[in-house]
């Protein structure tokens, strides 16, 4: 009886929910004042917590300099929080040590804005591809290159082996860096600005291929923008980031067909294609300011036209507005 009770245990592994589950991340930098006196504080994160869950993409949106690539850059585990955990499929990948993050290189991968860059210019396509599979000394065919090539529409993939960064477009550029990415069979992938370099057309094609990619491999997906209509088009969720704090929060067709906070209201509106949705004009003052100095109360008070006395005495807390749609707003 004891014997069988214990086998039960070891064959039974809770699966979560959520691949990624993040509380209370905070990144604060510190930096020099002008000619060297003083020091002052970024806080390019200051407490955020959301999760994605598994096949789920996840958007994150924001103006330059919200926090949006710190965010994404610490899940992966290229960048340690100053405070706040992270867990990868249950496991925290800072409080665990090398060992969790020594296996997430499989299961998590991040793409980067810029193909161009992130891409060896003295490597062909074959080499891209292999290389992750080689450092991470894992077994593979050429099958699995060609593989994960075609994932990608990257047709027909012999073709595209023998081929160098420079002999490509943008648009396949990023798709070979995605290969790079799903040839290791990951779980989860963030992508950071993954069309915001490619022209109109190619974007929409790219997206799908994404939205195949979660569909074929059950992929989840940290989709990471400062357009939210590139989330609108790809993502099930969208936080909305302001000065490292998530304002908005829930279902992207709810947030862009009802959008509740003032910030993410005039995000829409920037966006000749979706700013129509958004009944009522709602403008806001002046541009984000930087994330060394602190207000009382809202964060985004300085341009909100809706400010009132509450909102400078008091931080409005993310709360549950409506089912699943949560707002960091006193409105509300
Ligand atoms: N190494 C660093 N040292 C000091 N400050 C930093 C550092 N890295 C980022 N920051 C600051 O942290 C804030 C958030 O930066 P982050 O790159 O995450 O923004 P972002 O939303 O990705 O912006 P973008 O849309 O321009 O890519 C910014 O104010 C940035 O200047
Ligand atoms: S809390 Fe106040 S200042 Fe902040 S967004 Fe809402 S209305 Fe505007
Ligand atoms: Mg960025």
């Amino acid at each position: 009886m004891w014997r069988a009770s214990t086998t039960y245990i070891a064959l039974f592994t809770v699966i979560e929910m959520e691949i990624l589950k993040v509380d209370g991340l905070r990144k604060h930098y510190r930096k020099k004042g002008r000619a060297g006196r003083g020091v002052s504080v970024v806080r390019a994160l200051d407490g955020v917590t959301m999760s994605v869950d598994r096949g789920e993409i996840y958007a994150v949106v924001g103006e330059t300099g919200s926090g949006k690539s710190t965010l994404g850059r610490i899940v992966v585990g290229l960048l340690e929080p100053t405070e706040g955990s992270v867990k990868i499929d249950g496991s925290d990948i800072f409080a665990s040590g090398n060992s969790v993050l020594r296996n997430m290189r499989r299961t998590v991968q991040i793409i980067f804005q810029d193909p161009y860059s992130s891409l060896n210019p003295r490597f062909n396509v074959k080499q891209i591809v292999e290389e992750p599979l080689k450092l991470n000394r894992i077994p593979f065919t050429m099958d699995d290159v060609l593989d994960s090539l075609r994932t990608v529409g990257l047709i027909p993939a012999e073709d595209f082996l023998p081929r160098y960064p420079h002999e490509m477009s943008g648009g396949q550029r990023q798709r070979v860096a995605i290969a790079r990415s799903i040839v290791m069979k990951p779980e989860f992938i963030v992508a950071d600005e993954p069309v915001s370099m490619l022209d109109a057309s190619m974007r929409a094609s790219f997206l799908d291929m994404i939205a195949a990619l979660r569909k074929e491999r059950g992929i989840s997906m940290m989709l990471i923008s400062h357009d939210i209509s590139t989330a609108y088009y790809a993502s099930d969720r969208t936080g909305v980031l302001y000065l490292g704090k998530i304002v908005e929060e829930g279902r992207t067709d709810r947030i862009v067909e009802k959008p509740l906070h003032p910030y993410t209201k005039a995000l829409i509106q920037a966006i000749p294609s979706l700013g129509k949705v958004v009944e009522k004009k709602v403008d806001i003052k002046g541009t984000m300011r930087s994330a060394t100095g602190q207000l009382r109360g809202c964060q985004f008070r300085d341009r909100c036209i809706f400010a009132m006395q509450k909102c400078e005495e008091e931080e409005p807390e993310l709360h549950e507005a409506e089912k699943g749609h949560f707002v960091a707003c006193h409105l509300y």
